[in-house]
């Protein structure tokens, strides 16, 4: 159990002005790609996007485009207010209502319901419309199963000496050991993958923000649908690769297992932090 990326901190400084449709990630590998992304925890900042920025000697000349682009029109439903407010209680309290989940069912899922879910997560945003993910399935319990042996091995690790104490007391309140059952029991387990270029060499932008924008959407889309995850990083995680058989431009994001939760699954008492902690005002005086 890391509760943590292990690959956050390995952005160096920005080279260029970034911007996230633009910027050139370097994308020599994933933590490099991540590099691009920290870049643009700058550019957003108060930058407008759309604004003409004057090219800097460094900057690779990019040709002015010859076309128009190709647009349509917004399909967009106006609320009244009323429903927009019975929307967003609706929505606050569903959210609330998910939960991760470590001990599953056996029982199988409709998994063209996971299909959709993943269609839906699908629909993320992404830099530059890149869509930098890679879902993969797995039922098969022979895979489970090495998955698990892989994942617990880690998680030895981890829970073993290579977690600081600091750590290891900030997850004691979620009762979480080495031992994974649930990457057996799950029906199925989703590997979520980070694609640092495309197959055929393609840049991606922003990998990190986009990959974790469409697993937002898909714990999202399970919820709604009445099943069950876990967002879950035994790190590292390249076991991932090499079990799936991914290639060396993706690596593993997260690992998420779906399912049914077990009839007498338990979860840890939590809060969540009040909304006077996580939101500030800016409002006109
Ligand atoms: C990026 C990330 C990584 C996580 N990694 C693990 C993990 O490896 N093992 C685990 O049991 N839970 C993991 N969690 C789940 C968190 O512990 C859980 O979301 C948190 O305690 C809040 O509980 P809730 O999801 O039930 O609201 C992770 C969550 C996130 C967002």
């Amino acid at each position: 159990m890391s509760d943590e990326p292990d690959d956050v901190g390995t952005a160096h400084p920005p080279s260029r002005p970034p911007d996230p449709d633009t910027a050139d990630a370097d994308t020599a590998d994933a933590g490099a790609a991540d590099a691009g992304a920290a870049d643009a925890d700058a550019a957003d900042a108060g930058v407008d996007h759309d604004a003409p920025r004057p090219r800097r000697a460094s900057s690779p000349h990019i040709p002015p485009p010859t076309t128009a682009p190709a647009m349509s029109p917004l399909a967009f439903e106006r609320l009244d207010v009323g429903e927009m407010r019975r929307r967003a209680q609706d929505l606050v309290q569903h959210l609330s209502s998910r939960r991760s989940v470590r001990a599953f069912s056996t029982e199988p899922i409709p998994l063209d319901v996971l299909d959709a879910c993943i269609r839906a997560a699908a629909t993320a945003p992404s830099g530059a419309n890149k869509q930098p993910w890679t879902f993969c399935v797995v039922t098969d319990p022979a895979l489970k199963r090495r998955i698990r042996e892989a994942a617990e091995a880690e998680e030895r690790a981890f829970y073993g000496g290579r977690a600081s104490t600091s750590w290891l007391n900030d997850l004691a309140h979620l009762g979480t050991d080495a031992n994974k059952p649930f990457l057996e029991e799950a029906p199925a387990i989703v590997v979520l993958f980070a694609q640092n270029r495309s197959p055929t060499g393609g840049k991606h932008y922003y990998i990190s923000e986009s990959v974790g924008i469409a697993a937002g959407f898909f714990i999202a889309a399970l919820h709604r649908c009445g099943l069950a995850t876990l967002t879950h990083t035994p790190s590292p995680m390249a076991f991932l690769s090499e079990i799936l058989g991914r290639p060396r431009h993706e690596r593993a994001y997260l690992l998420l297992p779906v399912g049914y939760p077990a009839r007498d699954c338990e979860v840890p008492v939590i809060t969540r932090k009040p909304l006077d902690e996580v939101l500030i005002r800016y409002d006109a005086s």
